[in-house]
């Protein structure tokens, strides 16, 4: 591997397709998977801290290829945070990088002055500290920078790490699933990046229309990763943290997927999907049954998403596999839970109650309602307990989706026809896909952390989009500052 060039994160066209393919099929996978460390809790008054800091060096992502990366009190990526519901958790992230960052708690629901948006900018050799109680169901959240126009650069270099909630303190096993972590409960976070043959040197950021793909995916940093599994009941929790890339996640040869959490928490019914689609940012909770013996392979599938431009840069047809699992020798699995716990999810109602906002947020190349984020004006405010329905149209050529802070939503009536948009239908979602010509209807309970003057963001979480200025902002406010049940409209232009 000597000759190899890797850039990290992205590339240009002519490394990406010098490079295509590279992991379908015929490698070894038998690199041990890294799992990341859960971080280091200190439990004094009630309050549960950790300390992140951002820094940057080199690491060897492919064997004999070391690239500039940046990671969380590491090189690359970040240790896995956790803490239960109710729990007050408080962490201090210091930069030691050499320009600003944030740390975005992605899918917790806390005030907006703790979500480590472009507003809670972290300078160089600084430390800021955010906190809050934790109050929302057991789920795989994450984490990573939000920094303005600089999120992708960051996140594709190895900023990113989970943030796993459990529904109470030593009660991470309540539900029947399996959960021990990196035994039978792994975290996977999937990342592409551009490997080049021949010595070429990486030239600058990818203009693909949807930002930076590589040709070659990392699971938890590791290249063609192998588990083996010592039980024949495997809970994976994939995170796609790459920028643009989606993955379709599959069993290689056949074998059904349980779909058993989305990004904000378990499902009632434990669902088996063939194919599971993630967008960037989303999380999917998994159960993989393993025969004695059993060698199957987690792949990325083909997809047809409409990125638009160059299919090949685009990379909408490549397939991949992603990590390799050896099944134990013996053992009986438990089975599939039947149901599970997600009582906030039953009581939700089916759709929004009557007379609900309903705000439409129309998609276009890189803006949103026209409009393109402005750190000092904010796009609309929300009352606080407030549930209402969010419209989301994509009337551009290519595949977006759509995040929302502070929040976990439900989402109804896709236009989409394919099994992508049953999966967002079955639980708690931040992120939802959203297709060139797809509607998308989202039922959004807020919450009750007002702050008139903080906005939380939404925004497309492809990263490059989220940079070039895709992102709104709103405002959560005590319920007597603005007048609820109106049908109010998002800014147009
Ligand atoms: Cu994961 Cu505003 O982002
Ligand atoms: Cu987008």
């Amino acid at each position: 591997a000597g000759g190899a060039v890797l850039a990290v994160g992205g590339g240009t066209a002519a490394a990406l397709s010098s490079g295509k393919q590279d992991d379908d099929g015929g490698e070894a996978f038998a690199t041990p998977l890294a799992i990341p460390p859960l971080a280091e809790a200190e439990v004094a008054g009630g309050v549960r801290s950790f300390r992140l800091k951002a820094g940057s060096g080199l690491t060897e992502l492919l064997p004999g290829v070391s690239f500039r990366t940046m990671g969380y009190n590491g090189t690359f990526l970040g240790p896995t945070l956790r803490a239960a519901r109710g729990e007050t958790v408080r962490v201090a992230v210091t930069n030691g990088l050499t320009t600003a960052t944030t740390a975005h708690w992605h899918g917790m629901c806390l005030p907006a002055a703790q979500d480590g948006t472009p507003h809670q900018s972290i300078s160089r050799g600084e430390t800021w500290t955010a906190e809050w109680t934790v109050d929302q169901p057991a789920a795989t959240l994450w984490y990573h920078p939000h920094p303005h126009g600089q999120t992708e650069e960051q996140v594709v270099r190895g900023l990113a790490g989970l943030f796993l909630i459990d529904e109470a303190v030593d009660d991470a096993g309540a539900a029947g699933l399996p959960s021990e972590y990196g035994v039978d409960d792994i975290p996977l976070i999937l990342q592409d990046v551009a490997v080049a043959s021949g010595g070429r040197t990486e030239g600058g950021r990818t203009q693909a229309p949807v930002g930076r793909l590589g040709n070659t995916v990392l699971a938890n940093g590791t290249h063609q990763a192998h588990f083996a599994a010592s039980t024949p009941l495997l809970r994976l929790r994939v995170l796609n943290a790459s920028s643009a890339r989606c993955y379709n996640l599959g069993l290689k040869g056949g074998g059904r997927l349980w779909l058993v959490g989305t990004d904000g928490g378990l499902v009632p019914d434990p669902t088996a999907l063939e194919r599971v689609l993630l967008s960037p940012g989303e999380r999917a909770e998994v159960l993989v049954e393993l025969a004695p013996g059993a060698d199957v392979v987690l792949r990325s599938f083909t997809h047809e998403l409409g990125m638009g431009g160059d299919e090949e840069l685009a990379g909408a047809r490549d397939e991949f596999d992603l990590l390799r699992i050896s099944g134990p020798a013996g053992g009986v699995s438990a089975g599939i839970p039947a149901s599970l716990p997600a009582p906030e999810l039953s009581s939700l109602p089916a759709g929004p109650p009557q007379g609900a906002t309903v705000r439409t947020f129309n998609l276009g190349e890189k803006s949103i309602n026209g409009a393109t984020m402005a750190m000092d004006r904010i796009d609309l405010s929300v009352p606080a307990g407030a549930v209402e329905l969010w419209r989301v149209e994509n009337s551009s050529d290519h595949a977006h989706n759509f995040h929302v802070h502070g929040v976990q939503f439900r989402v109804r009536s896709v236009t989409g026809k394919d099994g992508a948009g049953m999966a967002a239908q079955l639980g708690w979602k931040d992120t939802v896909l959203v297709r060139p010509g797809e509607s998308v209807d989202l039922v959004v309970p807020f919450g009750k952390h007002t702050d008139p003057d903080v906005p939380y963001m939404y925004h497309c979480h492809l990263l490059w989009h989220e940079d070039q200025g895709m992102m709104g902002q709103f405002t959560v406010v005590d319920p007597g500052s603005v007048e609820p049940g109106t049908e109010t409209e998002a800014p147009t232009t």
